[in-house]
């Protein structure tokens, strides 16, 4: 079956984050909204006969998950990833950051270094600081347009912070980076050396670019297994982010045992019953529309480079491996992180996330979401590509004015 991903869906007063807050975040009503992390298209059809079918069912009572539903997440792992992860390693929470919060709450007491490396998505930094835990920031590195970790920073980063976890974000959203299991391997070798438990937040881990592997952080070594958690959920997969359920593997009994009484303290017991069903019925039947969106956000993708090659070089794409979001690197724009926002904004009328969301280290860039259909993506660099000319044009005018 062929799908259709260049379908326009008006998403106007569904309560849409992505679409429906312009007045409160003064956007024009115009505003073409590619910021949020969340896609324009319609979820599976299988997702939305399942979700239809439990609507006309008509009971809405407590729900919770069986081995039937964790086995339909575990053998979607096990079949793309070349991982096996075990169904008793789940326990199921209302979205990744809840989880991640929860994490730092249980693992680690106040005061403690949590280590993440920005620029990254800013919820990780929020959690700690909320927390009262201590941020132990190991900014990644930009060279020749591509980010790295540093490793060697790691290490100084945990000893100095008496850091004893890290937040990791695999692939990295801004950045688009998917990690390398090489990468990966070094890290947890540093991590165990310290006894520093990861959580990998690998929620855009369906989203990888021809050319790179997603590697499960827990799929390395038994060892690294047993020292982290894996946050995943379908949510971003299959456009399900709305329904609040995600799925979180903690292969070491204990820590998983600590963690799930933790979710009792808080009175999180029970997962929302149409969450359960979209996301079984996801992994299920969603393999092939998946494939086909990832060739679909592909094309949109070139049409993103192919703009920044050609009609604006001033933006340099960061060339990402993984995610749907782009990483655009605007600093020979010479604005400031005000100016871009108000340029992309209030002048090209197409709202982005500002890189600065995702820290001091994203200054200078911005994040264009690429999840929306072709014609979408054409008209918000059009309006781009526009504003960017009549800017250059006043300049000049202004220039030849005061004879410069
Ligand atoms: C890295 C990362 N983690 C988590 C989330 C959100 O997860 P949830 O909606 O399950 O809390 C996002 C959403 O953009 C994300 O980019």
């Amino acid at each position: 079956m062929q799908y259709n991903f260049d379908k326009l869906i008006n998403r106007n007063n569904t309560w849409s984050i992505k679409h429906d807050f312009k007045k409160e975040y003064n956007k024009p009503d115009d505003v073409l909204p590619l910021w949020v992390a969340d896609m324009d298209f319609q979820s599976p059809e299988g997702v939305r006969k399942a979700l239809e079918n439990a609507v006309s069912h008509g009971v809405f009572g407590y729900t919770k998950a069986d081995e039937k539903y964790y086995r339909a997440v575990c053998n979607w792992y096990s079949s793309r990833f070349h991982w096996t992860p075990e169904y008793e390693w789940l326990v199921c929470t209302p979205g990744v950051v809840f989880a991640l919060s929860m994490a730092l709450r249980t693992f680690t007491k106040e005061g403690d270094g949590v280590v993440i490396q920005p620029p990254v998505y800013h919820p990780f930094e929020r959690a700690i600081l909320r927390n009262n835990r201590k941020l132990a920031a190991n900014p990644l590195v930009l060279r020749d347009g591509h980010y790295k970790m540093d490793l060697e920073q790691l290490e100084k980063t945990i000893v100095e912070n008496n850091a004893s976890l890290m937040i990791l974000c695999n692939p990295h959203n801004p950045v688009g980076r998917v990690w390398t299991r090489e990468e990966l391997e070094s890290l947890s070798r540093i991590c165990l050396k310290y006894n520093v438990f990861v959580i990998s937040d690998e929620i855009h881990g369906d989203f990888v670019w021809p050319g790179h592997v997603q590697t499960p952080y827990a799929s390395l070594s038994e060892d690294a297994a047993s020292h982290c958690m894996i946050c995943t959920a379908p949510s971003k997969t299959f456009n399900l982010a709305g329904l609040q359920t995600s799925n979180i593997f903690i292969p070491n009994p204990v820590m998983r045992r600590r963690f799930a009484s933790a979710l009792l303290d808080v009175g999180q017991e029970n997962i929302n019953r149409m969450g359960l069903i979209a996301c079984e019925a996801a992994y299920r039947d969603g393999a092939e529309w998946l494939e086909q969106l990832i060739s679909y956000l592909h094309g949109n993708l070139e049409l993103l480079r192919d703009f920044t090659q050609t009609r604006m070089p001033e933006i340099k794409l960061i060339e990402p491996e993984g995610t749907y979001l782009a990483w655009l690197d605007c600093r020979s724009m010479n604005m400031s992180d005000d100016e871009l926002e108000h340029f992309f904004s209030q002048k090209a009328h197409v709202w982005l996330d500002p890189g600065v969301h995702s820290g001091s280290f994203g200054s200078g860039f911005m994040r264009f979401n690429l999840g929306s259909p072709r014609s979408v993506i054409k008209e918000a660099l059009s309006r781009i590509g526009d504003a960017w000319d009549s800017q250059k044009n006043k300049t000049a005018e202004k220039g030849e004015q005061y004879g410069i």
